[in-house]
Formats: structure tokens, C-alpha cells, sequence
């Protein structure tokens, strides 16, 4: 139950048949005859009244038998001053100097004996201990340690002759004091954890035993309390609980170790991106799933880090337990006690195979989009000017103005892909866009497109950045090109609208052209969200629309614009500040 000494209650460690092997400094000031001669070696008896003597015998038999965890019993000691006292004796096996002995504990129901805290360490945990009279109705304290009042912060005078429930509150559960309730009355010893409140209305959680003590006729005269504080343990219990719910959840492989490394939790997704099951991991070291794939010096630094208590997050090879190999990035993130001590280690692993995958055909993709069809399109531009030079025009201009309209559409399909593999790729995502540069990319329409009158209106307040600018480019790009090239009036004009929110959070770009309109279906099928063989846009312009947009963490909305046309919204969130990184909007 606790070591001796602990609480600072006058404590004894005796061998069976009486002789004492420890006492503690409470007990050897208050028993202690001759101050040259300790009490350790003397027998516990020669401060016992003889009358009490067999009674204590008993029950040290009967603790040495195991009949009982710990038995209580009043008796009648004297004091080395040579005063009788009546006490309350616990007593509870505990091991001492290898061999199994008796713990005897001492309490003074009247309080005047110089006992309690005095012996108690200053930065231990005060333990709580209180004593009840069991033939009273409502069981009233009629003891409690200095431990007990340091861990409610109530004075002794405020709690003696009332039942010890005054230490429960709103959240204290019910089934728990029922379940006190009934071990009392069942005179049985109960240990428990309950929602408990000190006098100042803080929570804590309490550890509570309460065992009963009997008289040498065996009639239960008192019930002992021990209360301790457990509320860190509680707490930490709880979030790791729900830290377990979480990560339980997650796609993400997530494992802790302790401070040595040893694992001791991980979650289903490490089971499925590595492999072994919990049963298999658990106990082992991470090096399970090391690959030769990182030198020495990769894991030194790891440790390193680590240890030194800082997050260590790298990209690595590791391998499965069937033995493939898989790319991931790996989060070590150090938990310390309050003084800095490391506990555990918690490790969250992102499988990036699949990422890399796409990254790989985008790139492909990308070449053979970009390069490929374009110098197909430049070449099929090439012939049909030649047609055009050697055909008759009347007969064939129709056919090679065909020619051209389609190696047009495939060039503009070939220029978006682009911006695919802008959205996908991380390099640009910490470029942010001044808004002033909306200006240097309409400019660049100009002068790509003569023939369409280009209006720009700009009403922000200074200094606003958007993140990942190059998507906002590309997305007023399309939207330009877009009404451009459906537009079927002799003179298109488009008109780009800047504004900001009041408060600044987010710009608003209005594109809003005199062309055919946008049909409904197509914008349809992007609210949808999918394509079906049915109900599709006729390219990938919308979609790029919406995606940079959504990439960007804002919006696009379509309406009608007066009296023909159509106006785009885009609606992006954005700071005042510098920018972190230029990005040219002309490249
Ligand atoms: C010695 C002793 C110590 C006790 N200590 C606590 C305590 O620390 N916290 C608590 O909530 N209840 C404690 N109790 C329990 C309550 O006093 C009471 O018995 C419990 O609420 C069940 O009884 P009830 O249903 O009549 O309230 C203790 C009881 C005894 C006898």
C-alpha cells in the first residue's frame, strides 16, 4: 500500500514475532525510552499494554497467513514517556530486507501527537489519510493527517464529525459512490478512483482505498481512508486516449516508443502500410523496419535530434515486412515531462510512394503534352500554310481553315497542362503574388490578343499578397483566354474587376466578358463535381478554373452579365504583407 515512512505517520516494520526491524524518525521520537538505544532490535510488545497484547499477536498471524490485505485494530500503547495512549493500529505485509514483514502504522484519533506531515519530504505527494468511526451513523471522520488537509485545503476543525462526501462534486460519479457505499456497509476494503473537489472547487482525481479495522473481538470499529492525488496520471490516461481515438482514425502510420525506443503503440494504419500487426511491433525497436537504403550517419543524426528534444522530419526508404521497399516522410516528435525529461517518442509516417507515382506520370504527361503535341501542332500550322499557298482557295480554304481551327484548340489544350502540373507541384507553394502584378498579366493579354479591348479596374488596399500567386495567374489567364477565344462578337471586351472585402481577408476578381455566355450544362457538370459520358465540359478549362481556385482555398462563382455575356467571381483569401518569395508572373 505505501513504503514505510512515507506518509510521516509513526511507522514500524516488525518480523513476525515482534522484534522491530525499522522504525521511522515520528515513531523513535515518541517511543523511545533510553536515547542511546534505538528502538530497532526491541520488540514491539514492550510498548504495547499487556491487555492488547494477544489481539496484536493475532493479527500479525493472520497477516503473515494472507487472511487479510491489511487489518486495523484500536489498542492501548505507552508512550516513552511512560503515558498509556490509545491509537489505531494498521497493519499490512511489506517486504523488508528480503523477507516478508509486517508494516505497522499508528494513528492518534485525538490529534495531539506531533505526527503527520513533519516527516514527509517537501516534494513528495502528500498522501491523505483519515479515519472513520464505524459505529456512527454516516461514518464521521474522526482523524485526517496532515496530508489529507495539504491535499483538499480544508483545516482539520472543518472536517471532523462529517461524513467524508463533502469532498464530492458535480462530475463525481454516482456508480463509483455507490459502489463505496456498498463495501462499507459490506464492511469490505474498496479501492477506487474518484472525481473528487478540494475546499478552493478545483478537481482532482482520487486514488481511495478504505479498508476496515476491527477490535480484537473482530467488530469493525473504524474504516480507514488513503487518499492520493492522481489526477497528472488521470489526465494523461485521458489524453492518450483520445489521442488513441485519433490516431486510430488516421490514414496515417503513426507508432510511440518509450524513451529507449522500445514500441508500444501503433495505430491500424502503420498495420496496413507496414505489415506487421501490433502483436508483431510492440516491444521491438523501429530498426524493424529499417531498409539499406539510408547510411549511418542518416540515423545518428535522427538520434540526435531526437534525443536532444527537437522533431526530426526527413524523407526516407523503409521497408515492409513481405521486404518491399516504400518512400515516406517521417514526423519524430519528442514527449517530455514537465522538467524536460523525455518519456516517448511519437513517429508519424506519410506513405508517399502513391505521390511520387503521380508525380512521376504527370511529369511524363507533361513532356509529351507539352513538348510533343506542341511541335506536332507547329508542323501541322507549317502544312496547312503550305496547302493554303498551293490550293485552290475557293475549293479547299474551308478545309485548311479546319485544319487550322483544330491545331489551335490541340496548342491551347497543350498550354493547360501546364497549369495541371503547376497545381500539383509543391515548388510554387510558398510563392506569394503581390496583387499590383494583376496588371503586368492582363497587360501580357493585351498584347497577345490586339483585337480584344482588355479593361482593368483595381480598387484594393495596398500591399495585399495572395499565397501561391502563380495559381491566381493562371486561373485569370483561362478565364481571359476563355472569353476571348468563345467570344463571337467583331469586337470582344472583357473586363476585369479587382476589389477587396472590407476587412481585407479576401480579394475578389470579377472577369466579366460580352461573348455567348457560359452554357448552363458545363457549369453544371463543375458544381456536380464529375464528369459522366453523358455530362461533360467541352475541355479542361473550367476545371482548371475551379481547381486552381480550390487550391487556393477560395472560390468561383457564374453569373449573367448585362446585357450578354458572362461574369466570373473568384473569391481568394489573402494577407497585407510583404511577399515571401517573388514569383514572376511573366515566366
Ligand atoms: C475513511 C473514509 C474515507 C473516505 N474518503 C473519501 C474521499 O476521500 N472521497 C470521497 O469521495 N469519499 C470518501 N469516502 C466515502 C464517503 O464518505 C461516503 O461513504 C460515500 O459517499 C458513500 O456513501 P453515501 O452513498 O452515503 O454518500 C470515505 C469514507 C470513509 C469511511
Amino acid at each position: 500500500m505505501t513504503s514505510p515512512g512515507v506518509t510521516g505517520e509513526p511507522t514500524f516494520v516488525i518480523q513476525p514475532d515482534g522484534s522491530i526491524s525499522y522504525v521511522n524518525d515520528v515513531a523513535e521520537s515518541l517511543f523511545r525510552t533510553d536515547p542511546d538505544r534505538s528502538n530497532v532490535g526491541t520488540s514491539i510488545f514492550e510498548y504495547t499494554s499487556s491487555s492488547y497484547q494477544t489481539a496484536l499477536l493475532n493479527q500479525f498471524e493472520r497477516i503473515e497467513r494472507g487472511d487479510a490485505p491489511a487489518m486495523g485494530l484500536t489498542i492501548e500503547m505507552s508512550l516513552g514517556s511512560g503515558d498509556p495512549r490509545e491509537l489505531i493500529a494498521l497493519t499490512t505485509p511489506v517486504e523488508w530486507d528480503g523477507s516478508e514483514q509486517i508494516q505497522l502504522l499508528l494513528f492518534d484519533t485525538d490529534g495531539e501527537l506531533p505526527t503527520g506531515l513533519s516527516a514527509r519530504t517537501m516534494d513528495a505527494t502528500p498522501i491523505g489519510i483519515s479515519i472513520a468511526d464505524a459505529t456512527r451513523e454516516d461514518e464521521p471522520l474522526i482523524y485526517a493527517n496532515g496530508g489529507f488537509c495539504e491535499l483538499t485545503g480544508y483545516e482539520r476543525e472543518e472536517i471532523l464529525g462529517r461524513s467524508c462526501r463533502f469532498l464530492q462534486g458535480e462530475k463525481t460519479d454516482d456508480a463509483t459512490v455507490a459502489e463505496i457505499r456498498r463495501a462499507i456497509d459490506a464492511e469490505e476494503p474498496i479501492t477506487t478512483e474518484i472525481r473528487n473537489y478540494r475546499k478552493d472547487g478545483t478537481m482532482f482525481w482520487n486514488r481511495l482505498t478504505i479498508t476496515p479495522i476491527e477490535d480484537e473481538t473482530g467488530t469493525v470499529t473504524h474504516f480507514l481512508g488513503f487518499q492520493e492525488d492522481i489526477s497528472e496520471r488521470k489526465v494523461f490516461e485521458q489524453e492518450k486516449a483520445l489521442f488513441q481515438m485519433q490516431a486510430d482514425a488516421t490514414e496515417q502510420a503513426v507508432f510511440i516508443t518509450d524513451a529507449d525506443g522500445r514500441i508500444e503503440y501503433v495505430n491500424p494504419a502503420f498495420e496496413r502500410t507496414t505489415g506487421y500487426s501490433a502483436a508483431d511491433a510492440i516491444g521491438e525497436n523501429p530498426r524493424l523496419l529499417k531498409s539499406d537504403q539510408q547510411d549511418e550517419a542518416f540515423y545518428r543524426e535522427l538520434w540526435e535530434t531526437i534525443t536532444a528534444g527537437e522533431i526530426w522530419e526527413a524523407e526516407l526508404t523503409n521497408r515492409r515486412k513481405s521486404g518491399e521497399l516504400y518512400r515516406t516522410t517521417q514526423k519524430i516528435i519528442p514527449v517530455t515531462k514537465p522538467d524536460g525529461t523525455i518519456t516517448h517518442f511519437v513517429t508519424i509516417e506519410e506513405d508517399i510512394t502513391d505521390a511520387q507515382f503521380i508525380e512521376q506520370v504527370l511529369h511524363v504527361m507533361d513532356r509529351v503534352l507539352r513538348h510533343n503535341v506542341r511541335n506536332s501542332v507547329t508542323a501541322i500550322s507549317g502544312y496547312a500554310d503550305l496547302l493554303e499557298a498551293e490550293l485552290d482557295a475557293e475549293e479547299h480554304g474551308a478545309a485548311v481553315q479546319t485544319i487550322r481551327e483544330h491545331a489551335d484548340k490541340l496548342g491551347k489544350l497543350s498550354n493547360e497542362t501546364r497549369a495541371i502540373r503547376e497545381l500539383f507541384h509543391r515548388r510554387h507553394a510558398e510563392h506569394s503574388l503581390s496583387v499590383d502584378a494583376i496588371e503586368g498579366f492582363v497587360e501580357k493579354r493585351r498584347e497577345m490578343h490586339p483585337d480584344t479591348v482588355l479593361d482593368l479596374s483595381m480598387d484594393v488596399e495596398e500591399g495585399m499578397v495572395v499565397q501561391n500567386g502563380s495559381l491566381l495567374q493562371l486561373a485569370i489567364d483561362e478565364a481571359i483566354e476563355n472569353a476571348i477565344v468563345h467570344n463571337d462578337r467583331d469586337e470582344p471586351h472583357v473586363e476585369i474587376r479587382v476589389t477587396d472585402v472590407p476587412d481585407g481577408s479576401e480579394l475578389c476578381v470579377e472577369i466579366a466578358d460580352n461573348g455567348p455566355g457560359l452554357p448552363d450544362d458545363q457549369w453544371d457538370v463543375i458544381m456536380a463535381g464529375e464528369e459522366t459520358p453523358l455530362a461533360h465540359t467541352t475541355g479542361i478549362g473550367l476545371w482548371l478554373i475551379y481547381w486552381t481556385l480550390s487550391a487556393l482555398g477560395g472560390t468561383v462563382d457564374r453569373t449573367d452579365n448585362e446585357p450578354r455575356g458572362t461574369v466570373l467571381t473568384y473569391r481568394v483569401p489573402v494577407a497585407v504583407g510583404r511577399q515571401t518569395k517573388g514569383w514572376n508572373p511573366n515566366t
